[in-house]
């Protein structure tokens, strides 16, 4: 199971890379233009500090050989970056050739199990359901993420099911739980996930306990 962080903000990126926990990062057009940076330099220095890892980088055009062009060219930036093409009809084509080319693909916007089947079927790497827009629009964000994952295992396929937009720390679990293949998580969330109280609690009383002992070096 990977892990992402949903963000683009390299500082929080650098804090949590050295947890060992994270495999990647998934960037989007909101998360690069709220680092008010140059989106370029940002993402250069993103695959920079996770070479191991896998970062989506989304295309901005809309015309879909533009699209094509542009996908070639961002995946050119760096060995590690998947493409993030967002899950439309007229996109398919060019979804097929980047594919064809081996252009690692995170299929985004994926809001259906049909639009999942279908990119399934052009063997993308990636796609990614949408949990909280779908809860937010009246649906079930993480049934879809369940829905995806029994299709692909019925048809064999081999896209993976990277759950987004993740909101809060049920989502997280409840992704785990569904069998996504990756979950991408917003700093504040995983800051979140991380923590028990119990486990502070827990501790501090080991510790008072301990000091009663009056032992100064241990061992
Ligand atoms: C990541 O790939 C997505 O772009 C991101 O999870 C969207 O999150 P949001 O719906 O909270 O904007």
């Amino acid at each position: 199971m990977k892990l992402f962080l949903d963000t683009a903000n390299y500082e929080a990126i650098e804090r949590w890379i050295h947890t060992g926990i994270i495999d990647g990062v998934t960037t989007n057009p909101t998360h690069l233009s709220k680092t008010g940076k140059d989106p370029k330099e940002q993402v250069l220095k993103i695959c920079s500090l996770l070479p191991q890892g896998i970062i989506s980088v989304e295309v901005t055009e809309t015309e879909a050989q533009k699209v094509y062009a542009q996908a070639r060219e961002i995946f050119e930036l760096a060995e590690n970056i998947a493409i993030k093409i967002p899950c439309r009809k007229n996109y398919y084509e060019v979804i097929k050739c980047l594919v064809k080319e081996g252009v690692r693909l995170n299929v985004t916007l994926v809001f259906s199990l049909s639009q999942g089947l279908m990119m399934s079927k052009l063997a993308v790497d990636y796609i990614s359901p949408f949990v909280g827009r779908l809860d937010d629009s009246g649906g079930d964000g993480i049934e879809l993420v369940m829905q995806l994952r029994h299709m692909i295992k019925q048809y064999g396929f081999s896209t993976r099911v990277l759950a987004a937009s993740i909101r809060d720390v049920t989502h997280f679990e409840n992704a785990v739980l569904a069998g996504a293949d990756a979950i991408t998580v917003p700093v504040a969330v995983l800051e979140k996930t991380v923590e028990h109280s119990l486990t502070d609690k827990g501790m501090m009383l080991f510790l008072h306990d301990w000091q009663s002992l009056g032992k100064k070096q241990f061992p």
